[in-house]
């Protein structure tokens, strides 16, 4: 997704631009490009290009482009195809003012005629191109005033970095619906729509709200809203550093964070669970506690893998608080005019905290009265920020797109909440102890599955040319294997379908032939001897059965191609030990048939776009 990274200060800006575009490559892009101010001939000087940050890295080489100011952009196309031209930064027609944007304009059709019967020359397909002209429509030799002017009949959503070569001491933001923040140091100020290019300068951020324009200077800035009355924005101090978002020995992030997951469910665990009273303390829902106790719906929305930890946590709130919980996707929830009751409670999972589904979902909720609690990863996403209380996970930063330690640690999360609202209704003292015992045991019990990989690597050499998979499980298991097939999906670009384990007799059986590996997850619980005779009526049909289970010396050995047996626990938390060997099984075979895995194609790593 589209990312956003400027620079003003004392320092050159062209290689702090480069190093923040590439520590936002996680995200996804199609193209890149920046403007910076060229201190010896006052003119800004712009390349940009279709592909990667090392195409502009050596097309900009061509060009003197020292100066101390600057902006750049990693584009993913909406408007326009990935090519040089349609990559940001924008120019005026006169070339004096530059803008990079996050977001879409949405009437953009409308303003671009306006500008082009008064005689613009469009260069670009894009929206971005009708706000550098519209800007400049309304330059009377403040920055500042032209873009509040500007920014006043724009309709949309933008995250907007924007200078003017006539002031070369100003640097100009706007946030509406897409994120942006400043990175502060001593005399120098990053603007940017992802923390995490700019953490190795600096931890102290001001996050901008939505309709904010920020002017910023050398020595300080300020904050307007779209009105051009002053606000105040606190600063706060972000975690993370440098080293969660670089590889270190492993060679994709993608594995990094799945072998990072025993760390980040320590993290995400400490300090939460009271085993001596079986219950969970999250700190984001202390406010909550009374109005939690009388709730008697839940509705729970979200997008992709998160909405599949969701699913994850309505069987496991509805197991032990005995609470109805539904599950919604946000981009279906968004226009249902869903029924929100007056005891109704709304959560919302985002890792990134920034998916714009999920955001309009819960605006919605918000909307109809709803208090809307969320679970997410980023800190001070727009999220979490707009939402009435909830829980971090705490999983540190996740850069592969495939999202692999947030989905556990959301599964995590969610067992935290479905146990505190049991211990507030129908689960005892006793059931609460072996839950929160059971809980604090998974880090140990996701290490130990890791050392499966190179058997789970052995199984992926087996099947890294198939065409098809099918995942299969039930209850708690289903969840698990659709984001075994989305995690497939993603990266290795292999079709792959996630099913109730009963289901398919109603119809994929038909699918069932020697092609077809079929991923069964198994643990020994209530449902092992009835997913069983699944197991045995695909392989009675001739597919080729991968069995996930905890079970030992049972009839599945017989018949099963390969058995992957992972440690048991409680059985409600076993999704957690159980997608760990699909997540390393998608991993291996997408490296094996050579692919992207960490930026997988046509993939971004936050949705802010419909
Ligand atoms: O940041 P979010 O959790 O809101 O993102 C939701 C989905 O876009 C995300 O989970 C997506 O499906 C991932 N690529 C899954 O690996």
């Amino acid at each position: 997704m589209c990312g956003i990274v400027a620079y003003i200060g004392s320092k050159p800006a062209l290689p702090i631009l480069m190093n923040g575009l590439k520590r936002l490559e996680y995200r996804g892009y199609d193209s890149a490009g920046f403007s910076v101010l060229n201190s010896d001939n006052g003119k800004l000087e712009t390349v940009k290009t279709a592909g990667k940050i090392k195409a502009l890295e050596n097309k900009a080489k061509e060009i003197n482009a020292a100066g101390a100011l600057g902006i750049s952009h990693t584009r993913w196309a909406t408007h326009g195809g990935p090519t040089d031209i349609n990559a940001h930064p924008h120019l005026s027609a006169d070339g004096k003012i530059a803008v990079v944007h996050n977001g879409v304009v949405e009437n953009y059709a409308a303003v671009k005629k306006i500008l082009e019967a008064e005689g613009v020359k469009f260069t670009s397909d894009t929206d971005t191109e009708v706000i550098a002209h519209w800007i400049s429509r309304f330059y009377k030799g403040d920055l500042n005033e032209a873009v509040l002017e500007a920014l006043q009949s724009l309709e949309g959503t933008f995250g907007l970095a924007v200078i003017c070569q006539n002031e070369p001491d100003v640097l100009i933001g706007a946030r509406r619906g897409s994120p942006l923040a400043l990175g502060i140091c001593e005399n120098e100020t990053f603007l940017t729509s992802d923390t995490s290019a700019v953490i190795e300068h600096t931890q102290k951020i001001v996050y901008l709200e939505d309709n904010d324009v920020v002017s910023i200077r050398r020595n300080g800035f300020t904050v307007q809203n779209i009105k051009g009355q002053p606000v105040s924005r606190e600063m706060q101090r972000i975690e993370g550093d440098l080293e969660m978002a670089q590889k270190g020995d492993f060679p994709h992030f993608m594995l990094k964070e799945i072998f990072e997951q025993p760390e980040a469910l320590r993290n995400c665990t400490r300090g939460r669970l009271i085993l001596e009273e079986g219950n969970a303390k999250l700190a984001g829902l202390d406010n909550s506690l009374k109005e939690l106790r009388s709730i008697d719906r839940i509705i729970i929305t979200a997008c992709g893998t998160s909405y599949y930890a969701a699913m994850v946590g309505e069987c496991l709130i509805e197991e032990w608080a005995g609470i109805p919980v539904e599950v919604e996707y946000a981009s279906e929830f968004r226009y249902r005019n869903p029924i929100i009751g007056t005891n109704t409670l709304v959560f919302t999972v985002s890792q990134s905290g920034e998916t714009a589904d999920t955001l309009a979902a819960l605006k919605e909720a918000k909307q109809k009265g709803a208090t809307v609690l969320s679970i997410c990863n980023v800190v001070g996403s727009t999220i979490a920020r707009a939402s009435d209380g909830g829980v971090y996970l705490h999983a540190g930063a996740e850069i592969g797109i495939a999202s692999t330690k947030a989905f556990t640690a959301q599964v995590v999360v969610l067992s935290m909440i479905a146990l505190l609202l049991g211990r507030q209704r129908r689960l005892s003292h006793e059931n609460g102890i072996e839950i929160a015992n059971a809980i604090d045991s998974l880090p140990c019990l996701v290490e130990q599955t890791l050392k499966l990989s190179d058997d789970i690597l052995a199984i992926a050499k087996s099947y890294y040319k198939s065409t098809n998979f099918l995942y299969l499980g039930r209850h708690y298991h289903y969840p698990v294997a659709m984001e075994g097939a989305l995690k497939l999906k993603e990266i290795s670009y292999i079709h792959a379908e996630g099913y109730p384990a009963a289901e398919i007799k109603h119809g994929p059986i038909a699918l069932i032939d020697e092609n077809m590996p079929v991923v069964i997850v198994a643990p020994k619980d209530a449902l092992f001897n009835k997913v069983v005779s699944n197991a045995r009526s695909i392989k009675s049909h001739g597919g080729k059965l991968i069995v996930v289970t905890t079970a030992n010396c049972s009839p599945i050995d017989e018949f099963a191609d390969h058995i992957i047996r992972i440690p048991s626990t409680n059985t409600a938390l076993m999704p957690v030990i159980a997608s760990v060997p699909l997540q390393l099984l998608a991993y291996h075979i997408a490296v094996l048939r050579g692919n992207d895995v960490d930026t997988p194609r046509n993939l971004t790593k936050s949705v802010m776009v419909e």
